[in-house]
């Protein structure tokens, strides 16, 4: 989804732009790369990605500068400084899932971590700990997991005879839950559901769609690729809310909340990545790009 991201982004050849997930650094390479004279700010919570995307984008020198931090305190990492235009990929990056050390994936032995970087919430210490109802909750609410009172049965269950440290042994546990032809699909949201809530994903998310888009100067842009309906929900909801502005119950004869509209809507359906990305990284299937622009302030 690079094309789709640089084409709609970049509306100002020498402005200054935020990747707020900067992760290896792809995006940010290609936007430097299209405009020589624009300059960027990378943002990513995980110091380990942050230190390899500076050294891969070093050969741009001052003009990228790199923030070690969660983009849900965008406003102070920027002090406030206007900008042309935010990006935000939201979730894993590659070098995280592959990093067994990480307890991310579900195909390699690891610790049970899925920590993104600091601020993050033991999963481990979750599953040792919390009574099922939360557990099954949190499969619940952030993985839409149909078996979530099930699973979470079976880890108390589990626990009895030793805490759950590795990936492999929860992993071993949801296979118990579902035949195998649907393990995979079983794994995914599990996996998703605890590293949401080991990260506060949605809660971060909720807390940067304001302040990136208060950020953008008059016709700046702010995108976002998301990989799961509850982000997606949450951007288009908060896209839709801005552009219409008055919240005031339709049969109020007039405006009393006195909100104006910020924000125009790009995409009316989120862009969705080509049949040939699709074959190359699997992983584009899910993403779902968002664009919407800054009105007049
Ligand atoms: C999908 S990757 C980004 C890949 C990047 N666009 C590229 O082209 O290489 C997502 C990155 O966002 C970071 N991230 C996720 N949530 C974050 C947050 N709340 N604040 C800052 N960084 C975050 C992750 O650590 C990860 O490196």
């Amino acid at each position: 989804m690079v094309e789709p991201v640089v084409r709609f982004l970049l509306t100002d050849p020498e402005g200054i732009y935020v990747d707020a997930t900067l992760g290896l650094g792809g995006h940010a390479m290609s936007l430097l790369e299209t405009s020589p004279a624009l300059r960027l700010v990378g943002i990513d919570r995980d110091r380990a990605a942050l230190d390899e995307a500076r050294r891969r984008l070093s050969k741009f020198g001052g003009r990228v500068s790199f923030i070690h931090g969660n983009f849900s305190d965008i406003a102070s990492h920027l002090g406030g400084r206007p900008c042309s235009g935010v990006l935000a990929d939201l979730g894993l990056s590659s070098f995280q899932i592959s990093d067994r050390s990480r307890g991310f994936s579900y195909m390699e032995d690891g610790p049970l971590d899925m920590s993104m970087g600091s601020g993050a919430r033991p999963v481990a210490k979750l599953l040792a700990e919390a009574p099922a109802s939360e557990i099954a909750g949190i499969l619940r609410d952030y993985g839409e997991e149909k078996k979530s009172g099930a699973i979470a049965a079976l880890i108390v269950k589990a626990r009895e005879n030793g805490a759950l440290t590795t990936t492999s042994e929860l992993r071993s546990i949801v296979g118990r839950t579902v035949p195998a032809r649907f393990l995979i699909g079983s794994l995914s949201r599990v996996f998703q559901a605890l590293r949401i809530w080991a990260n506060d994903e949605l809660e971060n998310l909720r807390a940067f769609l304001p302040q990136a888009a208060a950020l953008l100067t008059p016709g700046g842009r702010l995108a976002v690729l998301s990989y799961h309906s509850l982000e997606d929900r949450m951007v288009k909801n908060y896209f839709r809310q801005e552009e219409k502005g008055c919240i005031c119950p339709p049969d109020f004869p007039e405006c009393g909340c006195g909100r104006v509209s910020t924000l125009k809507v790009l995409t009316r359906r989120p862009v969705l990545a080509g049949p040939e990305e699709v074959d190359n990284n699997p992983r584009a299937r899910s993403a779902r790009l968002r664009v919407a622009e800054r009105l007049q302030r």
